[in-house]
C-alpha cells in the first residue's frame, strides 16, 4: 500500500517537474529559415513573439508636411548657424521641430536653448546637438555603403530620449588582486558580449581602435602567424555584440564552413565590414572629441564619453527600424550643404514593413561584391 503511493507520488512529482520544465520553452516556437545551401548549417532563427514585440516598441514620430524652399536663408535671418545655413527659414523651423521629437520631446525646445536667445551657444546640448547634425549627414553621405538610401536621423539613435538607450563606456581595468593581475574581463557573465565568458570590453579594441579582427591564421605554420587564441576571443567577443545587437545568429553573414573565408560568406557580411569602419570614425572624430563639453555626470568610470555600437542604431533589429527610410522626409540631414528641395537618392524600393530576413536571397557566391578586407597592422589587443 505504501509502496504505491510512493508510486503515485513518484508520477504526480514527475508530471509536475515536466510542466515546470516545459514553462521554459518558447513559445510560439522559433521560426527557421534557411538562408543557404543545404546541410551547411545556414539557418536563421527568430522568435516570431520577440519580433512582433519589437515591432510594437516602434513608434516614430510622423514626419511633419514640408515647406517650400523659398524666401532667404537661415544665415541671412539668424546670428549663429554655423551647419544648417543654406535651408529656408521654415524648413529651419521644420527641422528644429522635428529634433524637439526625436531627441528631448518631453524637455522641449529649452533643452538646448536659452528661451530669451536662441542663438546663446551656453547650454552643452547645443553645442553636442550641432555635432550630430554634421555627424549625421557624414553618415548619410559618405557611409551610404551602409545605410543606403534608407540613412539615419537623430531618431534612429536616440528613440525620443536625450540619451540613446544603447551606448557603451571603457570599462575600468578589472584588475584581480596580487599575482593573477588584469583578468582582460574574461571569466565573468559579460553583457556586452551575449553573456559569454569572452573579453567583455571588445569595443575598445575594435569600434575606437583599429585592432585586426580574426580569428584564424593566414599561414599553416607558426611562420608570420601572429592569430593567438587570445586574438580569436576578442574577436569572438565582438562579433557576439554584433550578433546579439541584430538579433540574427552568426550565419547571417557567415557560412559556418569557413568564418574567415569572404567568397562563401552571405551578402550581409559586407556592410557589416563597412559599419565597423563607420562605427571608429563615429567614436574617434565626433563623439570623443566632446569630451569637453559633456558635464561629467554623462560621462563613463574613467572619464570618457558615451559612444556609439551597433546596437545604438539596430538596437536588437537587422536593419534598425525593419527599414524604416529615415531620410525621405528629410533631405537636409543628406549631406553638408543639402537643403529641403535637394534630390536624394530614392528610398529603398522594399516597403519598410515587409522586409523579412527569410526573403532575402540565400548567398550566390558569384553575387557577392568583392570587398578586400583592407590590409591593417596586426596589434594585439590591449591585454597586459
Ligand atoms: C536637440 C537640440 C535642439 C533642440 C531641442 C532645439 N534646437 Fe534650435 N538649435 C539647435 C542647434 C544645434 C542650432 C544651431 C544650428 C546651426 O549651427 O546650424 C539651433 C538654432 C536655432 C535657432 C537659430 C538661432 C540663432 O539666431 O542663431 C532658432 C531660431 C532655433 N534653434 C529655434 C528652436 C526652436 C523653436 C526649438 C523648439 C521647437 C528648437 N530650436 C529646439 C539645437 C536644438
Ligand atoms: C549614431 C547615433 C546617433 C545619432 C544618429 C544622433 N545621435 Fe545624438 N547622441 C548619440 C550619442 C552616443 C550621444 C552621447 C550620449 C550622452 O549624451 O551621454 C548623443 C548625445 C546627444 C545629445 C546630448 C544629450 C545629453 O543629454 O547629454 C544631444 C542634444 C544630441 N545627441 C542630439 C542629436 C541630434 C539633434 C541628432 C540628429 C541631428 C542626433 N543627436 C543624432 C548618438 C547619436
Ligand atoms: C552582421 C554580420 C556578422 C555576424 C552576425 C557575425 N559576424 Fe563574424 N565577421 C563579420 C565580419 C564583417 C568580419 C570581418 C571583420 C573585419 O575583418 O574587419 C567577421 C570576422 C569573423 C571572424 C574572423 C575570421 C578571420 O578572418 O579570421 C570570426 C572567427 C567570426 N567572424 C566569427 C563569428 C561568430 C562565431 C559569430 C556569431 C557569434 C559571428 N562571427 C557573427 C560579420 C559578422
Ligand atoms: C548609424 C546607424 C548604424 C550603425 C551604428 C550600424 N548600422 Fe547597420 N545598418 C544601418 C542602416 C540604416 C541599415 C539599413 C540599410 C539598408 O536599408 O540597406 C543597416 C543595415 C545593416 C546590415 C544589412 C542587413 C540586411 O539584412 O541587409 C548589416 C549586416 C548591418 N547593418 C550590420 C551592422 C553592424 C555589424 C554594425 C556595428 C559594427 C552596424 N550595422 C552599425 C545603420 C547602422
Amino acid at each position: 500500500m505504501s509502496t504505491l503511493r510512493a508510486v503515485r507520488a513518484a508520477q504526480g512529482l514527475s508530471i509536475a517537474l515536466m510542466v515546470v520544465a516545459l514553462a521554459g520553452c518558447e513559445i510560439p516556437a522559433t521560426q527557421k529559415d534557411q538562408s543557404g545551401y543545404r546541410g551547411t548549417g545556414l539557418v536563421n532563427v527568430q522568435n516570431p513573439r520577440i519580433v512582433a514585440e519589437q515591432r510594437a516598441a516602434i513608434k516614430i514620430p510622423a514626419a511633419l508636411p514640408r515647406v517650400p524652399s523659398v524666401g532667404p536663408p537661415a544665415s541671412a535671418v539668424y546670428q549663429n548657424v554655423q551647419v544648417l545655413g543654406d535651408l529656408s527659414v521654415g524648413e529651419f523651423a521644420r527641422l528644429m521641430v522635428s529634433i524637439t521629437a526625436w531627441v528631448s520631446p518631453e524637455q522641449g525646445c529649452n533643452y538646448c536653448h536659452i528661451s530669451d536667445n536662441l542663438a546663446s551657444d551656453a547650454v552643452y546640448t547645443k553645442v553636442v546637438a550641432r555635432r550630430m547634425l554634421q555627424m549625421t549627414q557624414q553618415i548619410n553621405s559618405e557611409w551610404n555603403v551602409h545605410v543606403a538610401a534608407t540613412g539615419v536621423n537623430c531618431y534612429t539613435c536616440h528613440r525620443g530620449q536625450p540619451v540613446p538607450g544603447q551606448v557603451w563606456f571603457k570599462e575600468v581595468d578589472n584588475v584581480r588582486s596580487s599575482f593573477a593581475g588584469n583578468r582582460a574581463g574574461q571569466n565573468m557573465v559579460g553583457t556586452a558580449v551575449g553573456t559569454a565568458s569572452l573579453p567583455s570590453d571588445p569595443f575598445s579594441a575594435f569600434l575606437e581602435g583599429s585592432t585586426e579582427i580574426r580569428g584564424m591564421s593566414t599561414t599553416a605554420l607558426p611562420t608570420g602567424n601572429r592569430a593567438s587564441i587570445k586574438q580569436a576571443e576578442w574577436t569572438f567577443g565582438l562579433m557576439m555584440h554584433m550578433s546579439t545587437s541584430l538579433g540574427v545568429n552568426c550565419t547571417y553573414c557567415h557560412n559556418s564552413r569557413s568564418f574567415n573565408e569572404w567568397d562563401e560568406s552571405r551578402a550581409q557580411r559586407t556592410p557589416a565590414w563597412h559599419a565597423i569602419r563607420m562605427v571608429r570614425e563615429i567614436n574617434n572624430d565626433y563623439l570623443n572629441p566632446l569630451v569637453g563639453v559633456f558635464p561629467t555626470n554623462r560621462l563613463g568610470p574613467s572619464g570618457d564619453v558615451a559612444k556609439v555600437n551597433c546596437g545604438t542604431c539596430h538596437q536588437g533589429v537587422y536593419k534598425p527600424l525593419f527599414g524604416t527610410p529615415m531620410l525621405v522626409d528629410h533631405p537636409e540631414l543628406a549631406g553638408p550643404g543639402a537643403t529641403s528641395s535637394a534630390a536624394i537618392n530614392t528610398p529603398s524600393p522594399v516597403p519598410a514593413q515587409s522586409v523579412d530576413p527569410a526573403a532575402e536571397p540565400a548567398a550566390d557566391p558569384a553575387a557577392i561584391p568583392a570587398v578586400e578586407p583592407l590590409p591593417q597592422p596586426v596589434v594585439e589587443p590591449p591585454v597586459s
